[in-house]
Formats: structure tokens, sequence, C-alpha cells
């Protein structure tokens, strides 16, 4: 929801429309035969009328050699379903007349008791359909549904039930149900590697339907009568994690999962890793499932990150066994960029050669913002072995007889085992030598390249319909036509200006939409030429996240080089912090602002196969939106870069110095470490709302990271931090904060945390900052910081003492002047560059 409201951008208008809200229409199954065995009324359980099939039922029954059974007292099961069953003593069939081809559920309940001489806790029997061997030598002690689902590709459905030796078969309810097409697709991806097609003729038992974090699902609480059972009894270490739930947060989207594919009360469950504790947490969260050997599992996991607060936050590993299903999976990039929207994946196993399948989730060794990992949901479907058999003696399709001896069929179910063994290792070996390795759907980039002065126009009002299903963040990067950009900003009225710089000027601007802009008008003599005009279009549209400024469009009409932008209301975090009058941040908006920052550029350093630094980090470069809500800007033009706010404009060089990494200027090589460096810059910037470099000050105050380094060394921190915060910080608030911040301004990159440390200990310090203790108000002023302000740190009061030559040489010299120091600082900090990947 935030995320639809918090930005006024037409881009998030598109995606509401993706939004389902809760507009959802039950499915409605074709064919629904539902019979409740032996009974002479009907019964209704959650909704569902099933009929006694003693009446109009039993027109379904073609051989009714068999028994009603009605259950002496009410104690087997809390079903009325269970009270009656039918004992068959011969070969019996169950025949359907479907109505549409498609896959079909057949649901088979047992329930068993005791009537006159049939225990049917003994019963012995064998089920199949349409070719398939559903169960063999089955007997059920306890109350028991099967699932089977079949694509059913006949006009009828015949279920036959073959009681083995002296024995008899017994049923208490039976399910016929229509299962909607979307549920099984074609392809999956297949362990260890590769594609698995073939799905849709493929006869699939439900053997495990679980709800992670989550209680039971009963099946009047799912769409398709459904039913999920908790996952705690398959957890191999329950104490290592937590069950989290948050079913309002599910956000179903159209071209996602539907409620037909898991309900909400599954998507909104999850179970994570408990480690809320330990930053450095690594271990897996691991479920284990006994399985049948000799046959391949479709496992279909469920996802929906209710967890994060914001998007590209979690990255994690799925395994199964000792296999890696997927590594560092995004739910992000899956859901087109929506929040807490589900996905799920379907993967193959091969032939199982154990009796148990473990499912883990662990966290990534990289990109880790908290280590965490989660799943909502898991669903394990049996596959039929190569001979059409969901039962290991395979061969022993019961040919009718009801006096077969024991003897007999046990002799038969061994060789039938062996030929079912050579049958699976040669099938085996096919399916070794037909996998191909396949690049994996949807970790292609789905960027549509723009032709420069190529291609027609899209107009602006296209973007609302042009909306393919590949991928939202395909179709952005939209060409604006100039007339529209001339209408947006007033035909570039001169007094719309907000900000002029090396590239152009910037002028605020609305779209015909309503849409607020920033509109950056290249000038057509600056050095920035057309390929980077290019490159950097292409590099704002891949990089999409909700605190990088997003680019609306471009305009390359007329040999015009014009980008626009989401227009930041709030203008830059520099401007809230000194020298403009605007009202004080608090402590905890400042926070938020730097976390917010923190996570733009975390994901652009690891968002991405390729690390990107940013290379020009300061606080001109952090805009803020109505809500307060931090962006990180220019990070594809920083060349020259012009500022937003007007103010600062001529004094880009010398803002940017304060933040310069010094370790670049040693050894002439930027990592990601320089934008750690300079968000280090900006950290103590906001901690003591001081310009970066302020020649009017004593020498060895006029560096602010220096200064800052020094008093916090010394223990003096609270000398020089900004006097409006006084006794409004928490001391273990402010001991992480600057803690954090020195660890940033280390001299050498190697000893930088990488910046989803810095961010974690930020959210750190925030908890720091709320975690109020019971009892203990805002203004107990024993745990603040903010008694000892000196009058001394006000900054303007300063007299200008002994300044250093390097800082009067930078004040000196205005921003755009074509020498060459000027050049050398263009450098820079100008082209986004793109590392090559760790
Ligand atoms: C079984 O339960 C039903 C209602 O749940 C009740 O009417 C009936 O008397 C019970 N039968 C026995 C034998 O307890
Ligand atoms: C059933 O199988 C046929 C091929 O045998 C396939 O074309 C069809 O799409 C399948 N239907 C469903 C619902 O799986
Ligand atoms: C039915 O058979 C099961 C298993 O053999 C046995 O445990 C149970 O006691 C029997 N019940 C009756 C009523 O005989
Ligand atoms: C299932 O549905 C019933 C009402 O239909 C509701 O009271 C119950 O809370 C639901 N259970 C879950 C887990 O949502
Ligand atoms: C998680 O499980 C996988 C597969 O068994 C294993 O390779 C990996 O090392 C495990 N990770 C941790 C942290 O134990
Ligand atoms: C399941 O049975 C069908 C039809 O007999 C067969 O084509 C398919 O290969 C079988 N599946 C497996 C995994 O062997």
């Amino acid at each position: 929801m935030a995320l639809r409201r918090g930005v006024g951008l037409s881009f998030f208008l598109v995606l509401s429309i993706l939004y389902l809200q809760d507009s959802y229409n039950g499915y409605s199954p074709p064919d629904n035969y539902l019979i409740d065995c032996g009974s002479s009324i009907d019964t209704t359980v959650g909704g569902r009328v099933f009929l006694a099939d003693n009446s109009a039922a039993s027109k379904f029954l073609s051989t009714p050699q068999d028994e009603l059974a009605s259950s002496p007292s009410n104690s087997t099961g809390d079903s009325s379903l269970y009270r009656t069953a039918r004992v068959f003593t011969g070969s019996t069939k169950y025949s359907f007349p479907i109505t549409q081809k498609g896959r079909h559920w057949i649901r088979l309940h047992f329930s068993p008791f005791s009537y006159n001489s049939y225990n049917m806790s003994t019963a012995n029997f064998a089920v199949s359909s349409q070719g398939f061997v559903l169960l063999n030598s089955f007997t059920a002690t306890a109350t028991v549904v099967k699932e089977f689902s079949l694509n059913i590709t006949s006009s009828s459905l015949v279920v036959e039930f073959k009681p083995l030796g002296n024995s008899f078969s017994f049923l208490n309810a039976i399910e016929v149900v229509s299962v909607p097409d979307e549920l099984i697709q074609d392809d999956a991806y297949a362990l260890p590697s590769g594609n698995f097609q073939g799905l849709l003729r493929e006869t699939l038992e439900t053997v495990y339907r679980v709800n992670m974090g989550g209680p039971t699902v009963s099946p009047e609480n799912d769409t398709l009568w459904r039913t999920w059972v908790p996952d705690v009894g398959f957890l191999v270490r329950e104490s290592l994690t937590k069950a989290v739930s948050n079913i309002r947060a599910v956000n179903y989207v159209t071209d996602g999962p539907s409620h037909n594919i898991a309900p909400s009360t599954v998507y909104g469950t999850l179970r994570e890793m408990d480690s809320a504790s330990d930053p450095n947490s690594n271990f897996n969260v691991t479920w284990q499932f006994n399985v049948d050997l000799g046959f391949r599992y479709l496992i279909r996991f469920h996802f929906c990150d209710i967890v994060s607060k914001s998007l590209n936050q979690l990255y994690f590993n799925v395994y199964v066994d000792s296999s890696t299903a997927v590594s560092n999976l995004d739910l992000s990039t899956k859901t087109f960029n929506v929040l807490a929207a589900p996905y799920y994946l379907d993967l193959v196993t091969g032939l199982t050669d154990k009796t148990s399948i473990r499912v883990s989730m662990g966290p990534t060794t990289e990109n880790v913002v908290y280590p965490n990992a989660i799943l909502n949901g898991l669903e394990i479907m049996k596959m039929n072995n190569s001979v059409g058999s969901f039962s290991g003696d395979s061969s022993a399709v019961p040919s009718g007889s009801t006096s077969k001896s024991s003897i007999g069929s046990i002799v038969g179910s061994s060789i039938g085992g062996i030929i079912a063994l050579v049958l699976i290792g040669v099938l085996f070996v096919c399916c070794q030598k037909r996998r191909r390795r396949l690049t994996r759907q949807g970790l292609s980039k789905s960027w549509i390249p723009i032709s420069i002065n190529g291609g027609t126009s899209l107009t602006l009002g296209s973007k609302y319909s042009s909306r393919t299903t590949a991928s939202v963040a395909s179709t952005l990067g939209y060409r604006i036509p100039f007339v529209a950009v001339q209408e947006a900003t007033n035909n570039f009225d001169e007094s719309w200006v907000i900000g002029i710089g090396g590239f152009g000027k910037v002028y605020r601007g609305e779209l015909a939409d309503g849409t607020k802009v920033a509109v950056k008008r290249g000038n057509p003599k600056s050095q920035q030429g057309l390929a980077e005009f290019q490159t950097e279009i292409e590099m704002l549209s891949q990089f999409r996240h909700r605190h990088l400024v997003s680019l609306i469009g471009y305009c390359d009409e007329r040999n015009e080089m014009i980008l626009v932008y989401e227009y930041m209301e709030k203008g830059t975090l520099k401007s809230h912090l000194y020298g403009s009058g605007l009202p004080n941040l608090s402590w905890k908006e400042r926070l938020e602002i730097c976390i917010g920052a923190a996570r733009g550029l975390h994901y652009l350093h690891t968002g991405y196969a390729k690390a990107v630094i940013h290379r020009d980090v300061k606080s001109a470069n952090i805009l803020l939106n109505e809500n307060l809500m931090a962006k990180v800007a220019d990070f594809g033009l920083s060349k020259a870069g012009p500022e937003l706010d007007q103010t600062h404009v001529s004094t880009a060089v010398k803002g940017s110095f304060g933040y310069l990494d010094p370790e670049y200027f040693r050894r002439q090589q930027l990592t990601e470490k320089s934008d750690v460096y300079s968000f280090g810059v900006v950290l103590f910037e906001v901690l003591c709302a001081r310009p970066v470099i302020d020649p009017t000050l004593p020498r060895e105050r006029v560096n602010l990271a220096e200064w800052a380094i020094k008093c916090q060394k010394n223990g003096q921190l609270e000398k020089i931090i900004d006097p409006t915060l006084a006794g409004k910080i928490r001391r273990d608030s402010l001991r992480k904060f600057s803690e954090t911040a020195e660890k940033c301004l280390a001299d050498y990159g190697v000893d930088r945390p990488p910046m989803g440390d810095v961010l974690w200990n930020l959210e750190y310090a925030l908890q720091l900052q709320e975690a109020v203790p019971q009892g203990d108000q805002e203004d107990n002023s024993g745990n603040m910081i903010g008694d000892l302000f000196p009058q001394s740190n006000n900054f303007s009061n300063m007299e200008a003492g002994n300044v250093s030559a390097v800082a009067l040489e930078v004040e000196g010299r205005p921003a755009d002047d074509g020498n060459m120091s000027d050049v050398s600082m263009n450098q820079v900090f100008s082209q986004l560059m793109k590392s090559e990947g760790r």
C-alpha cells in the first residue's frame, strides 16, 4: 500500500492496475462429483454437498456388489462423511461422465471402522483409474485422504476398486472434481539442472501439502477445497526458526499466482530463520519428508515476502537435499517488483534414491541485508512411475481375481519389482541424456533496448496500455514527445528552473496526467555525448528501486537530450540539514532517511550482476519526496552533476571534495567502498548538520570527516552533534550510528563494511532509538544525549581561523570553469562506472 500511496508517479499507477484487490471470484468446477459412500442422506461438509450414494449417486456405481456400512458410533472422526462407508467384496467401478476434458482430482476418503465382520483397518485392496495404479496393496489403519490428479482426455473417468487376496475394499467418500488449467504448467526446473517438460501429461499424487509457519487450512478455506497442514512436524530444527503471519499483506497480482494456486492463508504465513539477534547467522531452515524410493517428485515451493519492508532486501538459496535448486533468489524480481506478491516455483527431482527428501532454505553469502530465508508453503507430488503406478510393486495391476493366493501376489510383486527396477534404470539413463542445460527462465535480462532517434515515439498515454506481461520493468524508459516536454515545462519557462549544471538546466514540470516531474535538458554543446546519454537511460531503466530516483522518460527528438525524472517534493537532504532555513529533522527522520539512502546504494552495489558505483554520494544527491522518503539521485548523470537544489549548484566540486575516498587518491582505484566512504561522511553530516568542508572554521574543524573521527576517537562526539538534537538521541542509538559512520571512514576500503552491513547497523540504530523500555518516556534524559552540549558548537558563530590550503583552493574555484582541476574533478565524479562483478 505504501508503495502505491508513497510516490506520485504514473509508473505506480500502471502497477496499481496490476493489483487484483480482493475481487476474487471462486472457481466453480465444470465436473464436480461428491459422494458420501454408504450414506442414506446427503451430507454437507464445508459448504459442499456430498450425495448419498444409495440413491441418486448410485448410478455412478457400475458393479454394486457391495454392502453399506455405517459406524456404530461417532467415534470415527470429526467429519460426518466418515460415519458411513461402503464395503466392496468384489471388483467394483465408479464411472463419471466428464463434461470438460482436462485435469481432474480424484480424492478418496478412507476412515476405517468395524462393521459386522468387516474390520476395515485390515482391508487390503488396489485402486486404479484410466490405466494408472493409484493404490496397490493398500491398507488404511487411520483416517486418510488420498488425492490424485489426472489429465482426463476421454469422456468418462472410471475408478476401480479391487480387493486383494481374500480381503475386501472400502470407501467413505469420493470426490471427482475439475482442476483449473492454471494449476499445473507444462514445464518446471529439473534437478540437478535443466528443465523438465511434459507435466501436463503426468498423473500426480499429492503426498504433502504444507502451510509453512501457519495453521491447518481446511477445505472450506481453500478455493479448491484442499487441505494444508502445518509444517512443524516436518521441521528438522524448529528452534532455529520463527513463524510469521501477515495474511493481509498478501498482494495477488494478475500475472502472478492466483488464489487457486494457494490461498492467502498459505501465502500470508511463513517460516523464516530466527536470526534477529545475530547478523552473522548462517544456517539452513530444513524440512524433511518421507518418500518412496524410485519415483520422481514434483516439488512446488510457494513464496511470498511478507517480511521485507521494501523490495530487494531478501536473497536466499533454495536446496533440495544437497543440490542447490536456486541460488540468490530475489523474489522482488519474480513478482514485477511488487512486494508481498505470491510466487511459486516448480521443481522435478530425479528418481529418488533415498527414502526422504530434505528441503532447505538458507541465506546467501553475498547481498545480505539481514541473513534470512523464507518459505510460505510446499507441495510435494509424486509422479507415476514408468509403468503408470504410484506403488512400488507396480506390476501388480490387479487382474480382478478375488481368489489370488497371497503367495502368488508376493511372488508376483517381487518379480514386478525387479522389472520395475530395470525399467527405472533405463529411464534414468534416458533422462540423464535428455537433460539439457537451459538458461533458466526469468534470469535473462528483461530490458528492451532503446534505439535513439529510431523507432516511433510513444505517446504518454500509451504507457497505460502497452504493458506486456513479460516484465513491468521492461516497459519503462519511455520516449516522450518533445511537445509533451514543452507543455510540461511551460515551454522551458526560465522561472521553472530548479537547477543548473554542466549538463544543462533542470526544470520542474507537470505532465498532462498531473505527474510532477523534474526535467533535465541537456545542453547540446555539453560534453555529454549521445552514447553516454543512451547508456544513462539504459542504466536508469535497469535500476529500479524505491530508493533510487526513477526515470519517467526521455526525449531525443530534434537532437534534444532530455531526461524526465520523478519530482522530489522536498528537495535535497542537504537543504534539510543546514543553510536553507527549513525545519529541523528529528533524529528518527534522519535515521530513516539514511536507511533509505543506504538501501538505494546497497541495491546499486548488489542488485545487478555487476556492481555499480555511484561515485558521487553526498547529501545533495539524496532527495526526499513529500513523505521524506529518501532516494538516491544522479547515479547515471553524475557528469558535472547538476544539483536539483539551486543553492548548491556552484559548490558541486567543493561539496564532493569533502566526500572523496582518500584511498582513491592514493591508488586511483574506485570500488563500492568509495561510495561507503562518502556515505560515512553523509552520516556525520546528518549527525552534525554542518557542511562537510567549512573553510570558515578553525583549521582542524574544516573537514568534517577528519574532525568527527577525531572527536569520536576522543569520546567527544557529543560536542559536535547538531544542537537541535539535544536530549533527543538515545545513547545506544548514537553509539551504533557513530560507530557505523566511523567504520565507513576507515582509511582502507577493505576495512570498510559493505553497504548491506551499513544498512543493517542503521536499522539497528533506529531500533535502539525506538526501543523505549516499559514506563520509560521519550524525554527521559537519563538515557539521552544532550545534557553536555557546549555552547561552542554553533558553527555559524565561529570565526574563520586558519583555513587549510586545500579547502581554500577548492572554495575559490567555480564549479564550471573549464580549467584542468575541473576536468579532473569531473572525471572523478562523472561517469557512472560499472566495475566487473566480484
Ligand atoms: C453422532 O453425532 C450426531 C450429530 O453430530 C448425533 O445426532 C448422533 O446422535 C450421534 N450418534 C451417536 C451414536 O453418538
Ligand atoms: C492434457 O494432455 C494433453 C496432451 O495429452 C494436453 O494437450 C492438454 O493441455 C492437457 N490438459 C491439461 C489440463 O493438462
Ligand atoms: C481391526 O484391526 C486392527 C488391525 O489389525 C486391530 O488393531 C483392531 O483391534 C481391529 N478392530 C476390531 C474391532 O477388531
Ligand atoms: C477458515 O474459515 C473460517 C470461516 O469460514 C474462519 O472462521 C477461520 O478463521 C478460517 N481459518 C483460517 C485459518 O483462515
Ligand atoms: C544448506 O544446505 C545446503 C545443501 O545441503 C548446503 O550445501 C549448505 O552448506 C547448507 N548451508 C548451511 C549454512 O549450513
Ligand atoms: C507416467 O505415465 C505416463 C503414461 O503411462 C508416462 O508417459 C510417463 O512417462 C510416466 N511418468 C514417469 C515419470 O515415468
